[in-house]
């Protein structure tokens, strides 16, 4: 996590980063800094929490600011120690001639710590970036060129690092070095920039280099040179960027979570949009295995993190139901420390609305390297999963502002739709023929039905009033819906801190039962289908134990209404669908809740939108 930008050329530089910083807010919040060169002098201001509180600091610098064309500055996720001043960035070394900012975790920081100490450097911060900055500083002793110094010192680091460094001895660059976290390199006219992620620049150009791996860059006013881990200058591919300038406005919505929440309708139309024509089979263009290689799959494996995980849960049941494959589903974290099994008829799915997520990315490359066929599904078709995918299906969700999953979840979830279409029809599986059809249908009406739900919303803020002083949440549901259980508590805990967990229902009496009062209130997701009688039996035995009862459900019989304290009704919708709505009313509860707890909604405390540390 944390976000780094870089700025050279003729406009002033803080503004450049600040701009960029905002853009970078999705990757950590607690604190932020700039450095910037005037005159082979370096100034370096910082300021602990949001970046308004670096604004603010900057306002008394307006002489530095206005005059300064050369800069780097960051946004931090405190991985190394508090999110304090001292620990932000940029960090320097002793003599304050070489200035640093990081996105990253310094795996061997310690051992070079105690080296670094025996020449003397002295360590003001508890951050691992720190010693980067000595070691570097370190290795410009002895070759008084800052290019050298950084491609000697990442050969002494391991881990995962993006660095921009700058120096006061040469005053006219920026050096860049990149090992497992992202880094852009934009190209301008008689300036440059750089950055963690497009966003951040992609007001200026649309034109960017991407650094690979092992690669170090020497970024001027009017060049650029990128060298690799030999030392050899290289040239990377210049891109053309796929963005427009983004519009980041809440269009009246209070907070981003709402209006993303809002937005799913037409990120349903867009994903299935082209996608059913008459009766033919669908088509996934980007999907590249052989009808003969998805006859020969003989099982799927799912790997993903957090809300991502969800959606592949969602996964499982609707694949193995059409395309008659079994499926694991696996956290990337668990997934990696694991003698794992897979070879070339395996299908891998890597999940991820950021596509940049650490643990995914290394369990990716593990089970790339078995030969295995990698699917990415990803609302960032630019993003280091993207680049390591074999099939690529990008959902296209639009940017998502708000930390918390919400639109992102429903794309993921839908191409998890199509794809078990996709799958089912190749494998010509006749048996469900008459099922897709009527699943197909369904689809193209659901953007109606999440509009329509999203219109009766009103109870759902009443009852999110309601309940807002509630300590503890428990979760339950079964079959297709139990991963919206795990989401819709997930969600609840992101953004309001309330305990709440996620039960399949059937799981109630082996030991959660045990926390059931009238303190504990019990959500249960009931759709028409197979298990709501079962789940209905479940509701039952939590009212026994006076827990408050909130049922959100398509249909409930008069007979059974009594028995909930609160209903939220959604549209009539089929058990294998019902998780696309399920959801949306499971959002908005989260959401009010925590909006009228007065909680930061779209950037809750500790979280980051994209997690690039293991
Ligand atoms: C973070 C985000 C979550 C997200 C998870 C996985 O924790 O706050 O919203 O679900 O990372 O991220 P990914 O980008 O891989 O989906």
């Amino acid at each position: 996590m944390c976000g780094i930008i870089g700025y050279i050329g003729d406009k002033k530089a803080s503004e450049v980063l600040i701009t960029g910083l905002s853009r970078l807010e999705y990757r950590g919040y607690d604190s932020a800094g700039i450095a910037l060169m005037k005159n082979k002098d370096i100034f370096i201001y910082k300021a602990e929490g949001k970046l308004n509180n670096l604004v603010e600091v900057l306002k008394d610098k307006k002489n530095i600011c206005d005059s300064s064309h050369i800069g780097i500055g960051h946004i931090r996720w405190a991985t190394h120690g508090l999110p304090t001043t001292v620990n932000a960035h940029p960090h320097t070394c002793n003599c304050k001639s070489l200035t640093l900012v990081h996105n990253g975790i310094i795996e061997n920081y310690q051992e070079l710590k105690e080296e670094l100490e025996k020449y003397g450097c002295k360590f003001v911060s508890q951050t691992d970036t720190e010693v980067a900055a000595h070691l570097i500083a370190h290795e410009y002793g002895k070759y008084k060129n800052l290019l050298k110094a950084m491609q000697a010192a990442v050969k002494k680091i391991q881990g995962a690092f993006a660095f921009c460094a700058i120096h006061k001895n040469e005053p006219d660059k920026i050096v860049v070095a990149k090992r497992n976290a992202p880094l852009v390199i934009g190209l301008g006219e008689n300036e440059n920039f750089i950055a963690s992620d497009i966003p951040a620049i992609i007001e200026y150009t649309k034109k960017a280099i991407y650094l690979n791996d092992y690669q170090v860059g020497v970024v001027e006013k009017n060049s650029i040179e990128i060298y690799d881990d030999d030392g050899h200058l290289i040239q990377n591919k210049i891109e053309h960027l796929p963005f427009e300038a983004m519009s980041i406005s809440k269009m009246g919505y209070k907070h981003f979570m709402l209006k993303e929440i809002h937005e799913q309708g037409d990120v349903v139309r867009n994903i299935i949009s082209g996608k059913f024509v008459g009766s033919d089979k669908i088509q996934l263009e980007n999907f590249k295995l052989t009808n003969n290689e998805i006859n020969n799959i003989s099982r799927i494996q799912i790997i993903a993190c957090g809300t991502s995980l969800h959606a592949g849960m969602v996964g499982k049941y609707i694949i193995e139901k059409y395309a008659k494959i079994p499926v694991d589903v696996e956290a990337s974290s668990e997934y990696i420390y694991r003698d794992t099994i897979a070879d070339k008829n395996t299908l891998v799915i890597g999940i991820s609305q950021s596509g940049e997520t650490a643990d995914t990315i290394t369990a990716i490359k593990q089970v790339k390297a078995k030969g295995s066929h990698i699917v990415i599904i990803t609302n960032r078709a630019d993003s280091t999963m993207a680049r390591l995918a074999d099939s690529l299906l990008p959902v296209n969700a639009g940017i998502e502002v708000s930390v918390a999953a919400t639109k992102s979840y429903m794309a993921q979830v839908i191409s998890l739709y199509l794809l078990a279409i996709y799958l089912s029809e190749e494998k010509d599986l006749k048996e469900y023929k008459d099922e897709i059809k009527k699943l197909k249908k369904e689809l193209v009406e659901l953007p109606n039905k999440i509009e329509q739900l999203l219109e009766n919303s009103k109870n759902i803020k009443e009852i999110a009033k309601k309940y807002s002083s509630y300590k503890n949440f428990i979760f339950i549901a079964r079959g297709i819906n139990y991963p919206s259980a795990l989401e819709g508590a997930l969600k609840l805990k992101e953004i309001s801190y309330i305990n709440a967990t996620g039960y399949g229902a059937g799981e109630l009496k082996h030991g959660p039962i045990a926390m059931l009062d009238e303190n504990m209130p019990v959500l249960a997701i009931l759709n028409t289908g197979v298990v709501y009688d079962k789940v209905l039996s479940n509701c039952e035995e939590a009212k026994a134990r006076q827990a408050k009862l909130i049922g959100v459900t398509n249909y409930l019989a008069n007979k059974d209404k009594a028995l909930f304290d609160d209903l939220i009704m959604i549209p009539t919708v089929s058990d294998i669908l019902s998780p696309a709505l399920n959801i949306i009313a499971l959002q908005l509860l989260a959401y009010y809740i925590a909006e009228y707890l007065g909680k930061d909604v779209d950037q809750p405390r500790n979280l980051a939108k994209s997690v690039t540390v293991e």
